[in-house]
């Protein structure tokens, strides 16, 4: 295994998006509980639950050695904002991630990428790890602009942090066409943009670059370890299969393998 990978601990996230109920999220969090325990060192793994469940995510999984955060977080600190989940809220209820930019929220709450950038900046503000997530779409991919585009929306939020700052954040490559579709990039296509990524990111710093850049979308246990034994694929930012917790430890161990 290349040297510069091994350094970097690897990370798998399950992001439930609107799923789970009461009943079947304490088993699902249960067994992740237990699951973190079997893993080294060099694996983190942790949950994004639906705002509401943060409470739940922090009694089952206080304690264990698994994180839990959110999906989403508002661009503002608090105020008029109905509806909204501040961050500093989210940190209340111990979460340590919280996803930003997703692509569901691009698409379907018109987020723009200046907005990303101040949801970032305003989780590290509440302590929180932002879980900057950038992708292209199909037609994107299709038509050459790939680069252009995560880089673009990668770049908006690295404008917004100092260098100090940038060193805390997480990076998601999850391209739309393969999020939910069961169809997965390949890890040639994975590892071509990740390498991208961070070259983006070591221009801002010679620290930024180490900073854990996930790969999501479609993400399986038959996938997920040839996908992070690719030298820039730190772990894995996980929708369906974190449902399943067979399915979301076996995505850890294959972390694992890849680790050691
Ligand atoms: P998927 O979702 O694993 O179901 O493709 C990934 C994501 O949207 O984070």
């Amino acid at each position: 295994m290349p040297k510069e990978q091994a350094k970097r601990t690897k990370l798998v996230i399950g992001n439930w998006k609107m799923h789970g109920r009461l009943v079947e999220n304490a088993v699902l969090l249960q067994a992740v509980a237990a699951g973190a325990a079997t893993l080294q060192k060099g694996v983190r793994t942790g949950v994004c639950v639906p705002a509401p469940y943060l409470a739940q995510a922090q009694a089952l999984l206080g304690g264990s050695l698994a994180a839990w955060g959110v999906q989403d977080i508002s661009a503002h600190v608090q105020g008029a904002y109905t509806g909204e989940v501040a961050a500093g809220m989210a940190a209340d209820f111990g979460a340590t991630f919280a996803v930003v930019g997703h692509s569901e929220r691009r698409a379907y709450h018109c987020e723009h990428s200046d907005l990303v950038a101040v949801k970032a900046l305003r989780a590290l503000e509440a302590g929180l790890t932002p879980i900057v997530c950038v992708g292209e779409t199909l037609e994107q991919r299709d038509n050459g602009s790939t680069e252009q585009v995560v880089g673009t929306q990668l770049e908006a939020v690295l404008l917004m942090l100092s260098e100090e700052q940038a060193t805390k954040i997480v990076v998601a490559y999850e391209p739309v066409w393969a999020i939910g579709t069961g169809k997965s990039a390949t890890t040639e296509q994975a590892q071509q943009v990740h390498a991208f990524l961070r070259a983006q990111l070591a221009s801002k710093g010679a620290a930024v670059a180490n900073v854990p850049v996930l790969y999501g979308g479609s993400v399986k246990p038959e996938n997920a370890e040839e996908l992070f034994a690719q030298q820039d694929i730190d772990g894995g930012l996980i929708g369906g299969a974190s449902l399943k917790s067979n399915d979301f430890l076996a995505i850890c161990q294959a972390a694992q393998n890849g680790s050691v």
